[in-house]
């Protein structure tokens, strides 16, 4: 092969490749991504949803799953575009989609694939009572993976800084929900959760920076969430000895009712009030007081000295 051919020949390919989007994608997310990155604004789908259909190229290479084809969710697609793959469906998954169908509103069978790779994950929150308000109560209340974990696309690590679940956002995350008066009311859920955890000991720690302090998952249980009058959740009863022995070593049956989330009755609460009002009454004493010995030893120097004249 002559030079001029080689060059002619590997010219498309080296456009080819040029064409082909930056590397650490796989080459169907390119494809779907030729369309979905530059796509701006949303539609109306099947069912009568408004769905989004920009998919961030960056963000989504950010993210844990970005070695991923989108068809590795997205299984009701082939990797040519729409061109329909439903057939290929594996059948639990299937089942899975229909179930949960409520809350995903454009495909439900992305939803259900995260349990192809993350199994144990997706069992315990469809026994959760999160799963069951979907699946049993047939609600679009409860907490799926992407309400806790965000967008599908931009899926980041757990413990990372910027995750919705990691240490620092939490406690905002789990409020999206529990701090909602309108679901409190609806469910009869416990009021006042956020607040009394942040003015908590430990919410208080947390906010300084203790990397030892609780967050909401460490005494519920990131999926597998219970009532407290379910034997199973970690804060039924004495299960409350293992929960907090976590990090309170030998913590006792004396120990463990001393943190719930109801508020701390009148006394404790207008106590510390008061405390507070005493700790600057005294403090503002002593300023005056000072000030005004200070002014009196002035004005003394002042007037010995012209007396003196
Ligand atoms: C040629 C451009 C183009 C390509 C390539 C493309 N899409 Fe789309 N996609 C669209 C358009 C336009 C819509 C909205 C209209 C519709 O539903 O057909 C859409 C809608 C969607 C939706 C919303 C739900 C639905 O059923 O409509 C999903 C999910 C989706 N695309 C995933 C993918 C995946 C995964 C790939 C790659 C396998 C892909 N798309 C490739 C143009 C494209
Ligand atoms: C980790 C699994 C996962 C991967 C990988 C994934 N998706 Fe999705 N995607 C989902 C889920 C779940 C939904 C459904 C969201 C809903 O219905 O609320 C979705 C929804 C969509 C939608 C509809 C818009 C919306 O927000 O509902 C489009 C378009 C889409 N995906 C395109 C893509 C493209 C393009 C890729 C590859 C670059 C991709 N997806 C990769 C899980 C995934
Ligand atoms: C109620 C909120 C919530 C829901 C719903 C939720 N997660 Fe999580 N997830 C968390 C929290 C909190 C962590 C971090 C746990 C930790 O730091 O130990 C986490 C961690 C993870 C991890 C990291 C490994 C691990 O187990 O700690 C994976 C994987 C995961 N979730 C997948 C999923 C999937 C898949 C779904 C949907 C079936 C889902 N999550 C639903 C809150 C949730
Ligand atoms: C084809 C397999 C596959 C599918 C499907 C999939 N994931 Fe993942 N997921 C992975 C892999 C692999 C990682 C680990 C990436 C890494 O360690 O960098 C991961 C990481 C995660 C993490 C971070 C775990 C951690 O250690 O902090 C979460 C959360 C997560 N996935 C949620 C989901 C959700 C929600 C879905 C469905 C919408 C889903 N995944 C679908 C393979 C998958
Ligand atoms: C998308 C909204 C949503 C998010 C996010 C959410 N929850 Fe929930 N949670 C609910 C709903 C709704 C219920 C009541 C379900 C029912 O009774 O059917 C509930 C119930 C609970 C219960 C049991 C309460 C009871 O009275 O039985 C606990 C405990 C709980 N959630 C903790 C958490 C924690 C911890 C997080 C964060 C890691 C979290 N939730 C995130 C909506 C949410
Ligand atoms: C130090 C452990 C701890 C932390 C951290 C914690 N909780 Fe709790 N939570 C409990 C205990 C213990 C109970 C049961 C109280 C009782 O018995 O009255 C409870 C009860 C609840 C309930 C009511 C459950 C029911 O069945 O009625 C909800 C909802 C709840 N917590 C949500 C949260 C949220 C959201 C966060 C984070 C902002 C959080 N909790 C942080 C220990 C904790
Ligand atoms: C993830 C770890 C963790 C868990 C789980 C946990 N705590 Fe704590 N707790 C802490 C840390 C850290 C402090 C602050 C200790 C310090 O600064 O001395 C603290 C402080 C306290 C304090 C005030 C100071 C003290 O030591 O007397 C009480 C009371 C307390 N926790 C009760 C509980 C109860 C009850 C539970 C179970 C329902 C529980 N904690 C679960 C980490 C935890």
């Amino acid at each position: 092969m002559s030079r001029k051919t080689f060059a002619v020949a590997v010219a498309p390919l080296l456009l080819l490749l040029f064409l082909l989007p930056s590397p650490g994608l796989a080459q169907e997310s390119a494809n779907c991504l030729y369309c979905h990155n530059a796509m701006k604004g949303t539609i109306k789908v099947q069912g009568g949803a408004m769905v989004n259909l920009n998919v961030d190229a960056e963000k989504f290479k950010a993210s844990v799953h970005a070695m991923l084809p989108c068809t590795e969710c997205h299984l009701k697609f082939s990797d040519d575009t729409h061109a329909s793959a439903g057939s290929a469906v594996p059948s639990d998954i299937l089942s899975l989609s229909s179930k949960i169908s409520i809350k995903y509103s454009s495909d439900p069978v992305a939803g259900a694939a995260c349990t192809k790779c993350h199994e144990e994950e997706y069992q315990k929150v469809l026994s959760s009572v999160h799963g069951k308000n979907v699946i049993e109560k047939k609600q679009t209340d409860g907490a799926l993976c992407v309400d806790c974990h965000g967008s599908p696309h931009y899926i980041t690590k757990a413990k990372g800084g910027k995750s919705p679940v990691s240490r620092k956002y939490q406690a905002e995350t789990c409020g999206k929900c529990h701090g909602n008066q309108e679901l409190v009311e609806k469910y009869k859920l416990e009021e006042n959760v956020m607040d009394s955890f942040s003015e908590s000991f430990h919410g208080r720690k947390l906010l300084l920076g203790h990397t030892r302090a609780p967050v909401c998952a460490s005494c519920h249980n990131a999926h597998d969430i219970r009532s407290k009058s379910d034997p199973l959740s970690p804060v039924f009863g004495k299960n409350k000895l293992e929960t907090c022995g976590k990090c309170h070593k030998g913590a006792n049956e004396k120990f463990i009712p001393a943190i719930t989330h109801k508020r701390p009755g009148p006394i404790p609460h207008y106590g510390e009030k008061l405390l507070i009002l005493l700790t600057m009454g005294v403090f503002a004493f002593i300023v005056i007081h000072v000030l005004l010995e200070a002014f009196a030893d002035i004005r003394d120097a002042v007037f010995r000295k012209k007396e003196g004249k």
